[in-house]
């Protein structure tokens, strides 16, 4: 298997010291990249996903044009609900939509358990395909959902705003709910391991949603499961946990499991890696919002995370959330080069521990 070169973004993950803070984006392959319009034209979002040459494409598309520390597989977090016997289609301006959502009991003990080697072996193909393409660049991350975000979904059948059936089932159905997290992470779990099987170097859990609940229903209805996906990696590759709108719930995040917390822009970064403890990493943590201008407020924001970080090792500039699709590519550009402009440091010696010197 070819090393990676540029270790940046995995050294951070472990918080050892890096020449520069590590750079990537969510949402970095998409809309706002003319390239990726022109394929989605003649492709449905599905079919990129589903055909590597396609998906192995738009992995790369950001890497050629944006100075980034990390590639992320293009895939979508829904994908293994079809081989669970919820098949699902993207509606242009509406999002996902579930054709049969969940509703009771009856609709959780029905769901197939499936092996992704064979189910989803498009996205292992494409690992391998970007891996290959990557010649060890820079490191892929692979990702799965988490519990609460993929329930969410197949209970609500797209996207929700206030999540009222998704909760009327936990609260209402306590062990449905649990049987049915407990399914979605042993998926998730499965797949991840599928996926570093593959190669990807990385993982992020994705539980986009999960900012809906208080810490105490975190501890209750989710948290026990998704440790289990943690576990279920097992400290293989190195792991980020990340939600929105979670800065009542970064302790239970942590406790849940990531050696990297993400943080989204409602609380500063200080404030929000105190809470979490100095003993993880963090990823972090503009408004994407800012992307659309004006570039000295971009900038600016972007120095104020980075002061607030303080040098401290362990720290992965992201946004707080996806990049919008209006947003221009020059100001992403900018972006990640002026993060690696101004957090310039002597190179490290190799694989010093955090704290070491
Ligand atoms: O570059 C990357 O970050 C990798 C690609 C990626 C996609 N989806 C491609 C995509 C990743 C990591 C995801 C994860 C995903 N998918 C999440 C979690 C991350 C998040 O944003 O919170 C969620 C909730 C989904 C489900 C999903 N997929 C929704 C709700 C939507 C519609 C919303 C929208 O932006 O239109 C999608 C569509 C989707 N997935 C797009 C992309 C690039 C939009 C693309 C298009 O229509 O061409």
């Amino acid at each position: 298997m070819t090393t990676v070169t540029n270790t940046r973004f995995l050294d951070a993950c472990r918080r050892r010291e890096v020449d520069r803070t590590p750079v990537w984006f969510m949402r970095q392959a998409g809309r706002y990249m003319a390239e990726y319009r022109r394929l989605r034209e003649k492709h449905s979002l599905l079919e990129l996903c589903r055909t590597p040459d396609l998906a192995t494409e738009v992995t790369l598309q950001p890497l050629r044009r944006i100075d980034v520390d990390a590639a992320i597989l293009f895939s979508d977090l829904l994908l293994p609900l079809e081989p669970m016997g919820l098949p699902f289609d993207f509606i242009a301006g509406e999002g996902p939509a579930i054709e049969t959502p969940l509703r009771s009991a009856w609709d959780i003990d029905r769901l197939r358990p499936f092996d992704p080697r064979e189910s989803l072996a498009h996205v292992l193909q494409t690992i391998r395909q970007v891996k290959r393409e990557l010649q060890g660049r820079v490191p892929l991350i692979g990702f799965t959902g988490a519990p609460f975000t993929l329930a969410s979904y197949a209970i609500e059948g797209g996207p929700s705003s206030n999540y009222a059936q998704t909760k009327t089932l936990m609260y209402g159905q306590p062990e449905a709910w649990h049987r049915l997290c407990g399914r979605l992470a042993a998926m998730a779990g499965d797949y991840l391991n599928a996926q570093i099987d593959a190669g990807v170097d990385a993982v992020q859990v994705f539980d986009s949603w999960v900012g809906a609940l208080n810490a105490a229903d975190y501890r209750e209805f989710v948290l026990p499961h998704t440790r289990r996906i943690f576990e279920a990696v097992g400290g293989r590759v190195p792991t980020i946990h990340f939600g929105t709108g979670t800065s009542m719930l970064l302790e239970e995040l942590r406790d849940a499991g990531g050696e990297v917390i993400g943080v989204d822009w409602r609380i500063p970064l200080d404030d929000a890696w105190t809470r979490i403890g100095h003993d993880r990493a963090v990823q972090g943590n503009l408004d994407p919002t800012l992307l659309l201008g004006p570039i000295e407020r971009l900038l600016d924001a972007a120095e104020d995370v980075l002061a607030r970080a303080d040098g401290r090792p362990g720290h992965i500039f992201n946004l707080g959330h996806g990049i919008l699709p209006s947003t221009p590519l020059e100001h992403v550009q900018l972006l990640a080069e002026h993060v690696h402009a101004v957090t310039r440091r002597p190179a490290p010696e190799s694989g010093s521990p955090a704290g070491a010197g």
